[in-house]
């Protein structure tokens, strides 16, 4: 490649969080380019990351993307992403994971029950708990939220008024209409506890759909988290394998924000526990006591 247009790439790209880009510049062009360098740069310019994690669906994903635009290499479609917004708007779409279960990660989810006596402390009566799940998905952690939450207050529920109000939000339509329906293949109950299944669940053919009881207390709708404003007043928010997992730099740092902004003073973050908050982020969250997958909002 000529000097004067690897000068040209590492001019447009130098900046943006003030780092170098030498290797796209030096990667520009490449025909060879490797998929693992391909997830470098885009790294690099979009701050997304699926390095760590469904690295494979989101290879996939990419070549379609590359045979829909007539390219043979990762390099031509840097190029096209680097020339046109367009396109690179469509990127975190393309590359977009949806795969949830119920009581994802089990121990998450009992460290988050020891917690939940503690945000309800000090609520006026009849004022339920607020909580905000960012990137939900089929529902399947709203709806395990709810029932969390009734498994462990439930005889209480609406007698002393100890109750949850749940907004669940996510980017894609598609996962909110599945999430609205409520209804679940096998697989992704593989972690529900027996006694859960039998008493929050009704089968309906080879599906298990969630109880009327956990349906009225989760509310979905969409929601981008890096462009929509927060909803307020959450005492507690979900974000897990979303922002923590995909994103970097600073559409990190303004997805972290957004979460932060929703929570209440002394509010709870539930991450996932192959997940960890970066320096940045602990600015603005503390590790709650004990706990390895939840933070107090500091203020
Ligand atoms: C890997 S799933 C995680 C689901 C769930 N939180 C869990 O841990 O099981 C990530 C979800 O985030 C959603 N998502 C991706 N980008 C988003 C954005 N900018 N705003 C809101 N949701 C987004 C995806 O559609 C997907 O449903």
């Amino acid at each position: 490649m000529a000097e004067g247009m690897r000068f040209e790439h590492k001019k447009c790209f130098r900046g943006k969080q003030g780092t170098s880009i030498a290797s796209w510049a030096d990667l520009a062009g490449d025909v060879n380019m490797t998929y693992d360098n391909f997830l470098k740069v885009v790294g690099e310019l979009f701050d997304l990351d699926w390095r760590k994690y469904r690295r494979r669906s989101a290879r996939r994903q990419v070549e379609k993307r590359l045979r829909e635009l007539g390219f043979s290499n990762y390099s031509q479609y840097l190029e096209r992403l680097r020339a046109d917004p367009e396109e690179a708007r469509k990127l975190p779409d393309l590359m977009r994971i949806t795969v949830s279960r119920f009581f994802r990660e089990k121990t998450c989810w009992w460290e988050l029950a020891e917690i939940l006596p503690e945000l309800l402390k000090g609520k006026d009566r009849g004022v339920p708990l607020r909580a905000w799940c960012a990137g939900c998905c089929n529902g399947e952690e709203a709806y395990s939220l709810a029932i969390l939450f009734l498994w462990t207050f439930g005889s209480t529920m609406n007698v002393d008024g100890t109750g949850i109000d749940i907004l669940a939000t996510d980017i894609d339509e598609k996962v909110l209409t599945r999430a609205h329906v409520g209804c679940y293949d096998q697989r992704t109950l593989r972690e529900v506890p027996t006694e859960i299944l039998a008493r929050f669940f009704n089968q309906s053919g080879r599906q298990s759909c969630v109880d009327e009881s956990i349906r009225n207390v989760v509310r979905f709708k969409r929601h981008n988290l890096t462009e929509d404003a927060s909803p307020a007043g959450m005492d507690l928010v979900l974000c897990r394998y979303l922002a923590f997992t995909y994103y970097r730099g600073q559409r990190r740092r303004q997805a972290a924000e957004r979460l932060w902004a929703a929570m209440k003073p002394g509010a709870a973050l539930m991450i996932g526990r192959k997940e960890e908050l970066g320096p940045l982020e602990e600015e603005m969250f503390e590790g709650w006591l004990g706990a390895k997958v939840v933070f107090r909002k500091r203020i």
